[in-house]
């Protein structure tokens, strides 16, 4: 639902998991600190499926990083082309979802894209994110389509992208430099038709998340 009138600080959920209460909030300045934590721990689960970064990843990941960067997404939120949020869980900082490349007219499209703490995986979190983004993007956004690209090997990222309904749509070669390589990606896809009601309503009668 937006909150103070602009239509980028959307705030979903909350909803319940294994991990306890996930929603989904607007990026801050503030989250500097534990944003550096929290990617510096995680290094060694992150860098195999992350886009190759200039520099080292401990630099890439200081307190400092972050409010340049914070400012980038914002502005591009404010132009309607980006949604940066946070993935909360009971309401700590707990990882990242951003739906990016949002193009209106013809193709209504966007993609989606995450990550999340590995003090808490394993139990939902990224699961439900995702379908409360998904909601919001054939919900109030009115998007039409909604992709994301995974790598094949990346299997807890895929069963994320299956309990929400995606579709593989086929295999990009060598379509992203990942870790210092060119990548195979899989192409998912999923659009407003193949959604009646919700996602999110879709998981809690398969018992993955309740209201
Ligand atoms: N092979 C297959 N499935 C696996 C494996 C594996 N090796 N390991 C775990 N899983 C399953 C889990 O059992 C779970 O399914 P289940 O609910 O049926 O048991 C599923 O993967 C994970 O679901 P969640 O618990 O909802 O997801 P989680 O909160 O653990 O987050 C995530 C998953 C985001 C992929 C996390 O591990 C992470 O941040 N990884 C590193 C970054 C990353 O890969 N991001 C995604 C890039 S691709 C993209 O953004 C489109």
């Amino acid at each position: 639902m937006p909150l103070f009138g602009a239509p980028w600080q959307v705030e979903l959920g909350p909803m319940t998991t294994a991990a306890g209460q996930v929603r989904l909030r607007p990026i801050r300045t503030r989250d500097a600190a534990v944003w550096s934590r929290l990617r510096l721990a995680n290094q060694r689960e992150l860098q195999p499926w992350e886009p190759t970064g200039d520099g080292s990843w401990a630099r890439r990941h200081q307190p400092t990083a972050w409010p340049p960067m914070s400012s980038t997404m914002r502005s591009q939120a404010r132009e309607g082309t980006l949604l940066p949020l946070v993935i909360e869980v009971n309401g700590r900082f707990a990882g990242q979802l951003t739906v990016g490349n949002i193009v209106r007219g013809q193709l209504m499209n966007a993609w989606v894209g995450y990550w999340v703490d590995s003090a808490v995986t394993g139990r939902g979190v990224a699961t439900v994110s995702v379908a409360l983004a998904l909601d919001h993007c054939f919900g109030p956004l009115g998007l039409h389509r909604v992709e994301a690209t995974v790598r094949p090997e990346n299997g807890p990222s895929r069963a994320v992208l299956a309990h929400v309904g995606f579709r593989e749509e086929g295999l990009l070669r060598r379509y992203l430099h990942v870790d210092g390589q060119w990548c195979d990606h899989l192409l998912m896809g999923m659009t407003a038709e193949e959604v009646p009601d919700s996602v999110v309503a879709r998981l809690v009668r398969a018992g993955r998340a309740a209201y």
